[in-house]
């Protein structure tokens, strides 16, 4: 999809479909709206006057033009202004391309103007992402509809005036974070079958060669000797092969300490031994969705320029049950030399994730955050709006809380206290896998942090946010490509 930045007077741009947001309230006497007026002969106007247009949230009127400037207009009501942010933005463009597929019109143009506080380089690359992530759709796997074909919105306008310059790098780096969070979609809706830990590393050392990142990808014999008994552990029972992928953005100074990425890529997690109840297993499919989206924001780190050393880490395996599995009750080895009890196989991401943080500690990174789908608790905290940070560093948890607020992809903190510790401690081995279900998002944090030494580090647990229903305009059900962006925006913050 192409989305640019046009400087430009709505009213006399020649597109199929304009979509302009109206707050409550807005004046069609004044601005933009009554410049688009004077082209629609008078109908918006009349759409204020009637009520039909007041810019309350659902408010959405759509209005033909003449011979010149748009064809069409779509009125998009967004509630007051005082409340408009970068996510009312998102929504608003994401409704935008939802428009143009119902009327089977591949082009659509937004106007920029008008958006309560949110200007420039905010409302162009929120816009962009919006629009960007809207338009995507996972078709690879499924016949195409003849009588019905699906529309895909190939090209996006979006029309502002002044700061140009602002306008131009937003929409760039909003269609570049869209397409990164739209790689890990892809990635997280591709089958268990498809993508296995080995396809995952191949997407991986694929999109490395294309934006001209360096990437590594070790295989089961470099993991036995790299000493990643842990994620080989869980990868015992599946004849799928592990695979641990770093990949590396040198954006910084030679020798400067980089951010460290690491994602949970679960190919499949049917819990091993310690098997999954069948109901909705499908889902664990996307339990690599945490490796998908450091895949997808190492795409958009490199591609934007990003001025600081990062390297993404994706340990990538399956969790299946079989008559090598590993079994409860079993003690093994990591990486970071501590001995694990294995009470549940099920709680397997914190044992991949052991390994990877533990080989991430040796690089001496700066700050170092890890995503994961790691435990169904962290929904019964948090529900499906936000994931949670939990980590060593309050300053660190507070940047991320600020980057999920600016990209819309929302963390909050957990604690994570020393009481919550003991309920890891094992007779047997130097800790066990599981603390209970009392506090079972912290306890999982609890157990990572074991591996992280005096690493600055934090930990998201994105299993409530990752995929979904797609009840957003800019989402569709399924793969959300969560935390993309705002992994994405944390690294942008720190790189000043
Ligand atoms: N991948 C799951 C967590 C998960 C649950 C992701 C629901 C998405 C939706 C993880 O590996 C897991 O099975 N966690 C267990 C941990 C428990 C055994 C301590 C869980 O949350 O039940
Ligand atoms: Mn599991
Ligand atoms: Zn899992």
């Amino acid at each position: 999809m192409q989305i640019r930045y046009l400087e430009t007077d709505a009213q006399s741009h020649g597109t199929p479909l304009l979509a302009i947001g109206v707050t409550a309230g807005a004046d069609p006497s004044s601005g933009v709206l009554s410049a688009l007026d004077a082209v629609l002969g008078g109908s918006l106007a009349r759409a204020f006057e009637v009520g039909d247009m007041a810019g309350r949230s659902g408010d959405e009127i759509l209005l033909y033009g003449g011979g010149t400037g748009p064809g069409r207009v779509i009125l998009l009501g967004m509630g007051k202004a005082e409340k408009v942010d970068a996510e009312a933005v998102r929504r608003m463009a994401g409704r935008a391309v939802r428009a143009a597929e119902r009327l089977r019109i591949e082009r659509v143009s937004i106007v920029l103007d008008g958006l309560g506080g949110v200007a420039g380089e905010v409302a162009a690359q929120a816009a962009a992402e919006g629009a960007g992530l809207a338009a995507w759709r996972f078709a690879e796997l499924k016949a195409e509809d003849e009588e019905d074909p699906a529309v895909d919105v190939r090209s996006v306008d979006l029309l502002g005036s002044g700061d140009t310059d602002g306008f131009v790098a937003g929409a760039l780096a909003g269609a570049v974070i869209a397409r990164a969070a739209n790689l890990a979609r892809t990635l997280q809706s591709r089958p268990g079958n498809v993508a296995t830990p080995t396809h995952i590393a191949d997407e991986a050392v694929r999109m490395a060669g294309s934006v001209g990142l360096d990437v590594t990808v070790f295989d089961e014999e470099r993991l036995r000797e790299e000493g990643m008994h842990a994620l080989l552990a869980v990868s015992r029972g599946s004849v799928e092969e592990a695979r641990f992928i770093i990949m590396e953005h040198k954006g910084g100074a030679e020798g400067e300490a980089p951010l460290i990425l690491v994602g949970k890529g679960l190919s499949f997690d049917a819990g091993g031994i310690s098997l999954k109840p069948p109901g909705g297993m499908e889902d664990m499919k996307y339990d690599m969705s945490g490796g998908a989206a450091v895949i997808g924001a190492m795409q958009a780190i490199a591609e934007l320029g990003v001025k600081a050393n990062v390297i993404g880490i994706v340990p990538s395996s399956e969790n299946l049950p079989s008559a090598k599995a590993m079994k409860p009750g079993d003690v093994i080895e990591s990486l970071g030399g501590k001995t694990i009890e294995v009470i549940n196989t099920d709680a397997e991401g914190r044992l991949i994730l052991a390994d990877a943080l533990a080989y991430a500690v040796k690089l001496k990174p700066a700050a170092m955050v890890d995503c994961a789908t790691l435990t169904g608790a962290v929904v019964i905290a948090l529900g499906h709006h936000a994931a949670a940070v939990i980590g060593n560093d309050d300053d660190l948890a507070r940047e991320l809380i600020e980057a999920g607020d600016v990209s819309g992809e929302r963390c909050w903190q957990l604690p994570m206290w020393d009481e919550y510790k003991k309920q890891l401690e094992s007779p047997t081995a130097d800790l066990q896998n599981v603390g209970g279900r009392p506090g079972g998002a912290i306890t999982a944090a609890c157990f990572l942090s074991e591996f992280v030494g005096d690493t600055t580090w934090a930990h998201l647990d994105i299993a409530g946010t990752a995929y979904g229903e797609g009840k957003l305009s800019y989402q569709r059900k399924g793969a959300y490509g969560f935390p993309t962006r705002l992994l994405v925006e944390w690294v942008r913050s720190r790189s000043g």
